[in-house]
């Protein structure tokens, strides 16, 4: 019989790697807590017109990658901005408080070529700060993303670009395309398409052609309006003054429509052509678009994934701490009942005890305790249960040692627990 896998794209996140994962979850939810941001959950399943609207219909997630179900009108979400846009305008957030500092983490869904560190169902920890309009704020969520990478000791910069605004965008996006024009047989098949539908996305083309034809393109940075510029240098003074370094980067677009003056991604080159860990930006027409307030907002995404590759990379990952305190290594019936027990009050406790129930040798049950990385193991066999004394073993230093089973079992859990924790 042919053994069923996983579909591609799709990944199992097996127990060996849980501890990175839920370092980086811990991580990132004590940095949104010190930066009063409040866990949000939206549903897996939108409205396709969701996305249409708000991602841009013009974009590689519309166009390309959405698992839509055409019948149905839904699609599985690529991204978490848009779910929570609509979950902030359908529950008025704004008149509870005019500003809300949100997080999310969850599965994303992208039709995408999968290869190492691009799937097709990935994970997002993704922080959204709705209402202000400060360019203090924009660092602000900056600093946030930059602490997160801080605190797990990864090394990624960052880099910075504004996309202005519906004052000063539309005649550079002319401008460009007036320029694009003129070397259009030469662009890339994909931006031969794009040249009028989303023509700022050809400079950020990766493709070496299309690169060396936009080398001395006009920036939109270069271009900004009164307003957009001042927003901008205040953000990069602040920057400056968070002492958070950064790279200008005039050609930095980000894949989705809805973004407005600053915008940013944090990079590696550690993992190929996958160098994007998060990004974000501005958003201040967004939550108008989509029927809500005139409410401004910033956030960011990172990929989960990603990161724990680099954590594995950059060997920043703690190590796995998942293994055992005490494995009760019982033989015979009598000696299995009060093992059973003792393991109930230990673990009561909060300690990690382990025990198995097939009444293997004890040889085997050694080997059991080893995989799993016991500290210690309580060896009760028929003759120790008979003699009233187990045997306890330091599983690192081999020493053993007689352990008493005269007292009550909750006696002799309170033992193992002060030994477990001194
Ligand atoms: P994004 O740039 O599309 O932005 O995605 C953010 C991050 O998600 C990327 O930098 C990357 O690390 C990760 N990512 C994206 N696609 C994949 C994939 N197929 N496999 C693995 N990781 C992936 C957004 O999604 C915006 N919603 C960010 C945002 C929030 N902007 C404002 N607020």
């Amino acid at each position: 019989m042919t053994k069923l896998q996983a579909i591609n794209g799709f990944k199992d996140i097996l127990p060996a790697q849980i501890h990175l994962w839920q370092r980086l979850e811990a991580c990132a939810t004590e940095v949104c807590r010190r930066f009063g941001m409040r866990e949000i959950r939206t549903p897996i399943l939108e409205k396709t017109e969701l996305f249409v609207r708000s991602i841009g219909e013009a974009t590689d997630v519309v166009e390309k990658e959405m698992y839509t179900f055409v019948d149905k009108g839904s699609t599985m979400r690529p991204e978490a901005t848009a779910s929570i846009m609509r979950a902030f305008i359908e529950h008025g957030m704004h008149v509870q408080q005019p500003v809300q500092r949100l997080y999310t983490m969850g599965a994303m869904f992208r039709h995408e070529r999968p290869q190492k560190g691009r799937l097709r169902q990935f994970h997002q920890f993704d922080a959204e700060i709705i209402g202000p309009v400060e360019p203090q704020v924009d660092a602000e969520l900056i600093a946030l993303g930059q602490m997160l990478f801080d605190e797990l000791g990864l090394d990624v910069s960052l880099e910075l670009n504004s996309l202005g605004c519906p004052v000063c965008r539309p005649p550079f996006r002319q401008n460009l395309i007036t320029r694009l024009e003129a070397v259009q047989d030469q662009l890339c098949a994909d931006c031969q398409r794009r040249l009028h539908t989303n023509p700022l996305r050809v400079l950020d083309c990766k493709k070496p052609e299309c690169r060396a034809l936009v080398a001395d393109a006009p920036a939109m940075m270069e271009s900004l309006c009164p307003d957009c510029d001042t927003h901008f240098k205040a953000v990069r003074a602040t920057l400056d003054m968070l002492g958070i370094c950064y790279n200008l980067n005039r050609f930095m677009v980000r894949g989705l429509d809805y973004y407005t003056r600053t915008t940013f991604e944090f990079i590696t080159n550690q993992l190929g052509a996958q160098a994007a860990v998060g990004g974000g930006g501005r958003y201040d027409g967004l939550i108008e678009d989509l029927g809500g307030p005139a409410v401004s907002g910033i956030g960011f995404a990172m990929g989960m994934e990603r990161i724990v590759l680099l954590m594995e990379l950059q060997q920043a990952a703690a190590a796995d701490t998942d293994g055992t305190d005490i494995y009760l290594a019982a033989l015979g019936p009598e000696a299995l009942g009060h093992c059973t027990l003792l393991a109930q009050l230990l673990r009561k406790t909060g300690v990690r005890a382990a025990i198995d129930y097939s009444d293997r040798s004890l040889k085997a049950q050694m080997k059991i305790a080893n995989r799993l990385q016991a500290r210690y193991t309580l060896i009760v066999g028929a003759q120790e249960w008979e003699q009233k004394e187990a045997i306890l073993r330091n599983m690192q230093s081999q020493e053993q040692k007689p352990f008493s089973l005269q007292e009550s079992a909750e006696m002799q859990c309170e033992q193992l627990v002060d030994l477990v924790r001194a």
